[in-house]
């Protein structure tokens, strides 16, 4: 089997790679905190010093980046990916980016007669643990069927999409939809507590209707408890609305659910809760409730 590379080993990069080890597949890695890298070799992982030296020595390699600047920075930086790009070899970029930025990406790679594929990944940290992410690949897909070995290991189900764009697109629609659906978890939580209602109570009746949902299941639990032990960081849940209200810029697209929850996250931001769970904008909510 051949040698993949992975760049960025963050709670995402790390689950993912583990689980493709764990699976039988060979992997070098890197992270700019190389650190990060140790615990990837007692899995069997191999690991170079930049990212330049893992494209030079796989066929393709995977990019799991925190937002646009870290995934553009990895690729076009000195020693990146673009210093060993060539002829035959692929790169994967899975971060949650824009499509601008993955276009910019593309055309480097392609110009240097590389291969482009970008697959976000709609999913968090147990489901890259348990290999149940849900791909959204767009560009080559001549790379995508020669990826599919490996994402069918990191995924419960793979969609290509099409030309370069449309995944970043749909990541950034998904994780819109989230955000927004995540406030509006926040304040019924907040609402039920403060006109005399047991919160917990609240989650059992929305289990059983209409709008039960995992992340309803998982979060609110923890959520009552005040517990935000990160998953999903709340800077790159705020980044992704961002992306997301820019592309509704782009298309007049009005979107007041999206902006009002983009807001929150951005107070939490404010509050120093950005490397908390996302889940922690509930704290925005609360705030309100404890200062009436
Ligand atoms: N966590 C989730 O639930 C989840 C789910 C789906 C999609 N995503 C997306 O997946 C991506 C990774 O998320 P994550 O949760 O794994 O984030 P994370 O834990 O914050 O990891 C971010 C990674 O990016 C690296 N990085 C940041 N800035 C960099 C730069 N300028 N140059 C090189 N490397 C840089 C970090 O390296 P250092 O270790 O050196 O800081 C780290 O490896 C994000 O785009 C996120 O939106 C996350």
């Amino acid at each position: 089997m051949a040698e993949i590379g992975f760049l960025g080993m963050g709670i995402m990069g790390k689950a993912m790679a583990v689980n493709l080890l764990r699976h039988g597949f060979k992997l070098t890695v890197w992270n700019r905190t190389l650190s990060r890298c140790d615990e990837l070799v007692k899995h069997g992982a191999s690991v170079k010093e930049t990212p330049a030296a893992v494209i030079k020595k796989c066929k393709y390699t995977i990019g799991m980046l925190s937002d646009p600047a870290a995934a553009l920075s990895v690729v076009f930086d000195k020693d990146g990916v673009l210093e060993q790009m060539c002829s035959g070899k692929g790169y994967i970029d899975m971060s949650t980016v824009d499509a601008d930025t993955s276009s910019k990406i593309c055309e480097a790679i392609t110009s240097k007669d590389g291969y482009f594929l970008e697959a976000p990944v709609s999913g968090s940290k147990k489901p890259a643990e348990d290999g149940q992410l849900v791909i959204l690949a767009a560009g080559e897909k001549a790379l995508y069927e020669e990826a599919l070995p490996a994402f069918d290991v990191m995924g419960k189900k793979s969609f290509f999409l099409g030309q370069i764009g449309n995944g970043a697109k749909m990541k950034l629609v998904v994780n819109m939809i989230m955000g927004s659906m995540m406030n509006a978890f926040s304040e019924g939580l907040i609402l039920a507590d403060k006109s005399g209602l047991d919160p917990h109570t609240l989650l059992d009746v929305l289990d059983l209707g209409g709008i039960a949902n995992p992340m309803f299941r998982m979060k609110g639990p923890t959520m009552i408890q005040e517990n935000y032990s990160t998953a999903f960081p709340l800077k790159h849940q705020q980044k992704d609305m961002r992306l997301a209200l820019a592309l509704g810029d782009e298309n007049a697209v009005s979107m007041p659910v999206a902006a009002a929850a983009n807001e929150a996250f951005k107070k939490a931001r404010s509050m120093g809760l950005g490397d908390l769970d996302f889940s922690a904008v509930y704290e925005t909510v609360k705030i309100a409730k404890d200062s009436s």
